[in-house]
C-alpha cells in the first residue's frame, strides 16, 4: 500500500512523458533517464540513447563507494582503471568497447525519493549540473540507483558518454548480466524486486558530487 501510494505521482508523471514509452515503468533508473531526456529535449538538446552497458557500469560505479556517502561529498571517485579492471568484467561489458565518460551526476541520500525528485532535489541543482545535463557532446546515458544492502543510504548515478551507439559498452554475449542489488537503465528490467523503497521521514541528508567533461577518459 505504502509503496504504490508513494510511486503513484511518479507513474502519473511518466505516463504523461513521451520518453516513457521505451523503458520499464517499474525501474527507477529508467524513470530517471526519461526525466533527463524530457528535460534535454525541452532545452533543445538531443535525447540520449539509454545504453544498458553504460547503465550497468553506473551501478558498478555506485558500488565502488561501498555505501560511503561521505566519500561522494569528498569528491572522491573510483580510479579510472576500475572501468576496465572491475566495472566492465562485472557487467560482462567488452573492455575494448569502453568509451569516454563525458559527464557524471552522482548523489547520495539517506531517504529513498522518487526519480523526479532525485533529479531536481539532488542531482541537478546548480548551473554546473545543468551544464552537464544539457551538454551537446553526450550521445548516450546510463543511470543506476541502489541502496546499501537494499536499504539506506541511496545512491543515484548518471554517466554520460560520447561513444557511438552500437559499438560502445557492448555486452559480451549481447545480453546484460543480471546484477543485483540495485537497478540500472536501458535493460528493460522491471527491477521491482530486490530493491527496497524505504520511505523515511527523518534523518534526511544528501551528498552530491558533480563532474564536468573529461572526468574519466578510458582508453
Ligand atoms: C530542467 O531541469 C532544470 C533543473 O532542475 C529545471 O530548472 C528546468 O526547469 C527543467 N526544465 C524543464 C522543462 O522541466
Ligand atoms: C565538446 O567536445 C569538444 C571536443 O572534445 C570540446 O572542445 C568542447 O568544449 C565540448 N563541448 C562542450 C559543450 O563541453
Ligand atoms: C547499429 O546497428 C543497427 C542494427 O544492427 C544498424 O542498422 C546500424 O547501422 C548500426 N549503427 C552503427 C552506428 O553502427
Amino acid at each position: 500500500m505504502a509503496i504504490s501510494f508513494f510511486l503513484a505521482p511518479v507513474l502519473l508523471f511518466l505516463l504523461s512523458s513521451p520518453a516513457f514509452a521505451a523503458d520499464s515503468k517499474n525501474n527507477p533508473a529508467d524513470q530517471l533517464v526519461a526525466v533527463i531526456n524530457a528535460n534535454r529535449t525541452t532545452a533543445k538538446s538531443l535525447a540520449l540513447f539509454d545504453n544498458p552497458g553504460l547503465g550497468c557500469i553506473a551501478l558498478q560505479y555506485i558500488k565502488a563507494y561501498q555505501g560511503q556517502c561521505s566519500e561522494v561529498g569528498n569528491m572522491k571517485k573510483p580510479p579510472d582503471s576500475s572501468f576496465a579492471d572491475t566495472f566492465a568484467p562485472n557487467c560482462g561489458v567488452q573492455a575494448q568497447t569502453l568509451s569516454p565518460i563525458t559527464g557524471r551526476l552522482l548523489g547520495c541520500q539517506s531517504m529513498y525519493i522518487n526519480p523526479e525528485e532525485a533529479f531536481s532535489n539532488i542531482l541537478v541543482q546548480n548551473s554546473q549540473s545543468i551544464e552537464i545535463l544539457h551538454n551537446k557532446n553526450h550521445t548516450q546515458i546510463g543511470a543506476a540507483v541502489t541502496g546499501t544492502d537494499g536499504g539506506s543510504p541511496y545512491f543515484w548515478c548518471v554517466l554520460f558518454s560520447n561513444g557511438m551507439k552500437n559499438v560502445s559498452f557492448v555486452f559480451e554475449n549481447g545480453e546484460a548480466k543480471p546484477v543485483h542489488p540495485g537497478c540500472f537503465s536501458g535493460n528493460n528490467d522491471e527491477c521491482s524486486s530486490g530493491f527496497r523503497f524505504a520511505v523515511r521521514k527523518s534523518g534526511i541528508w544528501a551528498v552530491v558530487a558533480l563532474a564536468l567533461l573529461g572526468l574519466a577518459y578510458i582508453h
